[in-house]
């Protein structure tokens, strides 16, 4: 099970270390991406939500990053700033119905739309019930 794990999330990881295996560029230009879950728990390898959000911003997207660990979204935005992308980092704990409300409204204020939500948030491999907010 470990290891069926660590292949998945290597799968989107080595996405982004390749550029997907094609040009990277303009496939998601003028589209609006909120992605939950866009940090990452400390592993081996890049968190799902982390190179969703590299890998959207990289095709144009302009990238909302939402998680409960703002220091974590604040980290992916920092990469994604790094490579020329935009991205906003936003704290926002998914199982509540008011962080919902206010992350959509966020991103419609700054972006003025949303095209593509990514519910990524979710306990990865190694975490805990109990460590996040929901879970256990
Ligand atoms: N890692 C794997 O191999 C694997 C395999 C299959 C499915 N998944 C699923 O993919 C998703 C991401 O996995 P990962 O390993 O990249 O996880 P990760 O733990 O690295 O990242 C998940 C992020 O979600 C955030 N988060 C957790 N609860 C939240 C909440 N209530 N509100 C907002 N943000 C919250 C965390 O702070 C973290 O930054 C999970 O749903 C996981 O179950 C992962």
């Amino acid at each position: 099970m470990i290891a069926q794990e660590k292949t998945f999330r290597n799968g989107i990881g080595n996405a982004v270390e390749k550029g997907g295996g094609r040009e990277m560029g303009k496939r998601l230009e003028s589209k609006v991406a909120i992605v939950v879950g866009a940090g990452q728990t400390a592993g081996d390898t890049i968190g799902n939500g982390r190179a969703i959000s590299l890998l959207f911003a990289r095709e144009g997207a302009k990238v909302l990053l939402a998680d409960c660990r703002l220091d974590s979204a604040l980290q992916t935005k920092e990469m994604i700033d790094r490579e020329g992308g935009e991205a906003l980092a936003f704290e926002a704990d998914i199982t509540r119905n008011a962080d919902c409300r206010a992350l959509t409204e966020r991103c419609v204020d700054k972006y003025g739309r949303i095209d593509i939500l990514v519910n990524n948030a979710g306990i990865g491999a190694g975490a805990q019930a109990g460590v996040f907010p929901g879970a256990g």
